[in-house]
């Protein structure tokens, strides 16, 4: 026990902190959910008592948590160098981040990783192709909700994101699939913060008897393809980009492929419908603002010679008060916890040491939701973000991370939300007819959900 609380620290001193009970550490009062949009309490209490630096135990793992924000600067900058890209074990390994073929892998294979999603889903795929083709997709996905009595918001959304990224990724037909393979993916994010004890019954378990599944499925795909190198059976997708430089990246390997394309699938649905899914609730309790949103998209109809035709990247560039909207959720939304990441080496920060091999959890929403930057922090508020300073923005507004891993899917998800938006303000009405709750334990989830009804405006 006493070993347990006072773990070892060769070069100077741990910052304050508990570190829990044996084997589980602080992990169960991390999960203890809190019905709030506002930082969770563990860290909320731990950060009064302790500072904004402190230690504690998770799933395990001795970690360092910083929600300070030039601590969390310094250790987003550090990759490659003193600490590397990691989350706790059971996430790490359902996500191929361990093992030979490491999608978490520092320079030549992180950089062609994030070029290859970037060519796909980045500003210039946004702007030359994937606009009308998002537009089409919503406005056919927002028809079938119409055609529901009722709509459970979260689950329908990630859908909807999951087969759009699943198209440009492998060409996935999810009209005419007969495997949906989305609902196989769903219990991932339970996974987040689970013991990896792979004994039936626990959640590790399931999880990773759904990763095999789908890493399964995935592997047939690409072992298909390969086999049939044709060009005319070629798709012209991520997938067969990936394939093709298989001749010279040698650590392309089909492990390496499957998990890259798991871990781009997982990061973009889950996050989007998040955002999606708070927008409903907030919007429905906040008129004055879907006022204020439907008539910036209307006045972007009128201003139109034809009304019906798609919507240009010169529309999209116009949103303004969107944009303010997708920042306040992105605000309140906080997703993930935190960023992880493992030292590899001793790091000084703040006159306390992280030694080599503890997990850095960076709490980057604690400043989001600062109130000396945003007043009244858990106030619904896009009119506030046009008084607000770029330069405070860029310090304390990070919902896509920063450093070398900032998010490749930063600028596909605001055009996503951007569009769904306009497509639902101009071409359909709603209401909600339940649910609504939200909870942290730690990660954002929604009870029963937001069940809406939508309809087509006349
Ligand atoms: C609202 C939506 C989204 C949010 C809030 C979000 C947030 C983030 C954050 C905070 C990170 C940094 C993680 C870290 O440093 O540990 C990240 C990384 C990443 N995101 Fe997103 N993301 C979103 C949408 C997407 C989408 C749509 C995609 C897919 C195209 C995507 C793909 C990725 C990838 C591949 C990384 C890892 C980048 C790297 O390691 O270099 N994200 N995201």
């Amino acid at each position: 026990m006493y070993k347990w609380r006072n773990p070892k620290c060769n070069n100077g001193i741990l910052p304050p902190g508990s570190m829990g009970f044996p084997l589980i550490g602080e992990t169960l009062q991390l999960l203890i959910p809190s019905y709030s949009l506002d930082l969770h309490p563990f860290i909320k209490k731990r950060i009064q008592r302790y500072g904004p630096v402190f230690r504690t135990n998770l799933v395990g793992r001795p970690v360092i948590v910083s929600a300070d924000p030039e601590v969390n600067h310094f250790i987003l900058q550090q990759e490659g160098k003193s600490v590397e890209f990691w989350y706790l074990d059971a996430f790490s390994k359902l996500l191929g981040l361990e093992g030979e073929s490491r999608i978490s892998a520092a320079g030549r294979v992180h950089s062609y990783a994030r070029g290859i999603a970037l060519s796909y889903f980045g500003y210039e795929s946004l702007k030359e192709k994937l606009l009308p083709q998002i537009e089409e997709m919503v406005t056919k996905t927002l028809h079938t909700w119409s055609s529901h009595t009722s709509i459970e918001v979260k689950h329908a959304a990630s859908a909807m994101v999951f087969n759009f990224t699943a198209r440009q990724m492998f060409s996935y037909d999810y009209e005419n699939s007969s495997e949906k393979i989305c609902e196989k993916f769903t219990n991932f994010l339970g996974c987040f913060l689970s013991f990896p004890l792979n004994i039936p019954g626990t959640t590790y378990h399931k999880c990773l008897k759904d990763q095999k599944e789908i890493v399964k499925m995935m592997k047939d795909m690409v072992k298909e393809r390969r086999a049939s190198p044709a060009a005319e059976t070629r798709q012209g997708d991520l997938l067969d980009h990936v394939i093709n430089d298989m001749n010279t990246e040698k650590f392309l390997t089909e492990d390496f492929i499957v998990h890259m394309m798991l871990a781009l699938l997982f990061a973009s649905f889950e996050t989007t419908s998040v955002v999606l899914t708070l927008a409903f609730k907030l919007l429905a309790e906040h008129p004055s603002v879907l006022q204020e949103l439907t008539a910036e998209h209307e006045a972007i109809l009128k201003n139109r010679k034809n009304m019906d035709s798609s919507l240009t990247w010169d529309e999209y560039k116009s949103m303004t008060f969107t944009l303010q909207v997708t920042n306040e959720l992105l605000r309140l939304g906080n997703i993930a916890p935190g960023l992880f990441r493992r030292a590899l080496k001793d790091i000084q920060v703040n006159g306390y040491t992280i030694p080599a091999g503890w997990i850095i959890m960076v709490v980057s929403s604690a400043l989001q939701l600062n109130p000396n930057t945003f007043e009244d922090p858990l106030a619904f508020n896009p009119w506030r973000w046009k008084d607000l300073d770029s330069n405070i923005i860029s310090k304390n507004f990070m919902p896509f991370g920063g450093g070398m891993r900032q998010c490749v899917g930063a600028d596909y998800s605001k055009v996503f939300m951007a569009t769904f938006f306009h497509v639902l303000v101009t071409k359909f009405r709603w209401t909600k007819i339940r649910g609504g709750d939200v909870y942290r334990n730690p990660i954002i989830g929604f009870g029963d959900g937001i069940h809406i009804k939508v309809a087509g405006k006349a």
